[in-house]
C-alpha cells in the first residue's frame, strides 16, 4: 500500500512538473556575458558553398556572442549552391529551429520518432518560414538553379549539432561494422567503400518513446518499424518502465530548471478545439498523427510591409498563433520593417523571450539612414508577448491615475494627461 502511495505521489508530481516544465528558461538575472572574445558581425556575407555537401552554416551562438550565456538563443545563417546544395540530415539536440529562406527554393523536412517516422516537407520559397522540432532529424535542400539563402533562429544558446552520416559513419573511434550492418540492413562489405567508420547513436531524447533509431528515421520514414522491436514485452515490465521514467522526469523536472525546455513528445500542434485533444500549457493539441506540413510552415515573410504609421515600424511575427505548430517548441521569429530617416521600434520588452537580431538592409539604431530598414529576429518563446513602454504606462485601459505618472516620472500632471490623450 505505501508503494502505490508513493507511486502515485511521484506519479501526481509527474504530472504537476509536465504542466509548467514546458515553459522557457529562465536566466534568474538580466544576462550573463560569458567571457571570451566578442566578435559576430558578417551574416550579410554569402558563404563559400564548394565542399561535398553544397552548403556552408554560419552559427551565431554563445561561442560567438557571448552575450547570449543563459538567454537560450542563437542564430544560423546557411548557405546553399545550386543544383543540390545540401544541410544533410541533422539533429540539434538543445534546439528547436525557426528558418525563413531569403533567396532561392528549398525543399526542407524532418521526421516524426519511432514508430511513425513520418517525413514533414515543404517546399519554401523566399518569405517563407518553417519550424523544425527539437531534437527530430530534419535537412534543407536546394532544388533551384541559383544560391539559396535562410537564416534560422535556434532555441538555444549552444543547439549542438549531429549530423546523422558524420555521426553515425565517422564517429572516432569507428563503430564496429558488424554492428552498422546489422543496424541498417547492409552488407559488411560496404562499409569498406569509401573512407567510412561511424557510431550507433539511439538518441533516447525523452522518456515518452521519443526515440530516434537513426536507421529507421533516415531510410524507412513513413513506414512500419520492424515489428521485432515491440515484441515480447511485459506489460508488467512495461508500467515499471513508466514508473521509472515518470520518477526520473520528476526529478529532472526540478534539477534543470534553468535549460530549454522539452516538449516531451516530438511537437503538439495547437489547435482551438477541445474535442478529442489534449490541454498542454495553455493551449488544446492535436494528435501529432494528423499534423501536417501546413502547420509547421507560414509564407510572406519576403513582403515590405506598410509603415506608413505614428512610429514608422511595423513588426510582422511569427508565432504560435500564426504557425501552430511552433506550440511548446520555444521559438518563433519576426520581421521588422522600418520607414526611411527615423522609423522606430519603439522601447518595449517581450515577458518570456530574449531576441537575436539581424539587420538584412538599413542601417539601425533606430533607423538612422534614409532607406528602409529590414530586420528578422528570432525570439526564445512561442508566444514571446510585447509591452510597448509608452503604450502601457499611458495607454494603459482605464488610464492610470495621473498623480501616480506624474511623480514616477517627475513630470507635470497636465504634461501626463496630455500624453495620456495620445496613446
Ligand atoms: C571556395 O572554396 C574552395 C575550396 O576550399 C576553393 O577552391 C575556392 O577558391 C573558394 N572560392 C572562393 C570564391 O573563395
Amino acid at each position: 500500500m505505501e508503494a502505490l502511495q508513493i507511486i502515485v505521489a511521484i506519479f501526481i508530481l509527474a504530472l504537476a512538473s509536465s504542466l509548467t516544465f514546458a515553459s522557457d528558461p529562465s536566466p534568474l538575472q538580466d544576462f550573463c556575458v560569458a567571457i571570451n572574445d566578442p566578435k559576430g558581425s558578417g551574416l550579410h556575407i554569402r558563404k563559400n558553398t564548394s565542399n561535398i555537401f553544397g552548403s556552408t552554416v554560419t552559427p551565431v551562438n554563445v561561442a560567438q556572442m557571448p552575450g547570449l550565456h543563459t538567454l537560450g538563443i542563437s542564430m544560423v545563417r546557411i548557405d546553399y549552391a545550386p543544383n543540390g546544395g545540401l544541410n544533410p540530415p541533422h539533429t540539434h539536440p538543445r534546439a528547436s529551429e525557426i528558418l525563413v529562406v531569403l533567396e532561392g527554393t528549398l525543399h526542407v523536412g524532418f521526421i516524426t520518432s519511432n514508430p511513425d517516422n513520418r517525413l514533414i516537407f515543404k517546399v519554401l520559397y523566399p518569405g517563407d518560414v518553417f519550424v523544425f522540432p527539437v531534437g527530430l532529424i530534419h535537412f534543407q535542400y536546394n532544388i533551384g538553379n541559383t544560391y539559396a539563402v535562410a537564416f534560422a533562429g535556434l532555441s538555444s544558446e549552444n543547439p549542438g549539432v549531429i549530423t546523422i552520416a558524420n555521426a553515425v559513419f565517422g564517429s572516432n573511434p569507428s563503430i564496429n561494422a558488424d554492428i552498422l550492418a546489422k543496424a541498417f540492413n547492409l552488407d559488411r562489405k560496404m562499409f569498406y567503400i569509401g573512407k567510412t567508420a561511424a557510431v550507433t547513436f539511439a538518441g533516447l531524447s525523452s522518456q515518452n518513446a521519443g526515440v530516434i533509431t537513426i536507421a529507421n528515421s533516415v531510410f524507412g520514414s513513413n513506414r512500419p518499424i520492424n515489428p521485432d522491436y515491440t515484441k515480447y514485452r511485459s506489460p508488467y515490465l512495461e508500467a515499471l518502465q513508466i514508473i521509472v521514467a515518470i520518477f526520473i522526469l520528476a526529478l529532472a523536472s526540478s534539477l534543470t530548471f534553468a535549460s530549454d525546455p522539452s516538449p516531451l513528445q516530438d511537437f503538439f500542434v495547437a489547435i482551438n478545439d477541445p474535442k478529442g485533444s489534449v490541454f498542454v500549457n495553455g493551449k488544446f493539441c492535436k494528435d501529432a498523427k494528423l499534423a501536417k506540413a501546413d502547420e509547421f510552415y507560414f509564407s510572406g515573410l519576403h513582403i515590405r510591409k506598410n509603415t506608413s504609421n505614428i512610429f514608422g515600424s511595423t513588426v510582422t511575427p511569427v508565432n504560435v498563433a500564426q504557425m501552430p505548430g511552433l506550440h511548446t517548441l520555444g521559438i518563433s521569429m519576426v520581421r521588422i520593417d522600418y520607414a526611411p530617416n527615423g522609423g522606430l521600434n519603439p522601447p518595449h520588452t517581450h515577458p518570456r523571450a530574449s531576441e537575436i537580431l539581424v539587420v538584412l538592409e538599413g542601417t539601425l539604431h533606430y533607423n538612422i539612414g534614409n532607406t528602409y530598414a529590414v530586420a528578422f529576429a528570432g525570439l526564445s518563446s512561442e508566444n514571446p508577448g510585447g509591452i510597448t513602454i509608452a503604450n502601457a504606462v499611458f495607454g494603459s485601459n482605464p488610464s492610470i491615475n495621473a498623480d501616480i505618472l506624474a511623480k514616477a516620472f517627475n513630470l507635470d500632471r497636465k504634461m501626463v494627461k496630455n500624453l495620456q490623450s495620445e496613446f
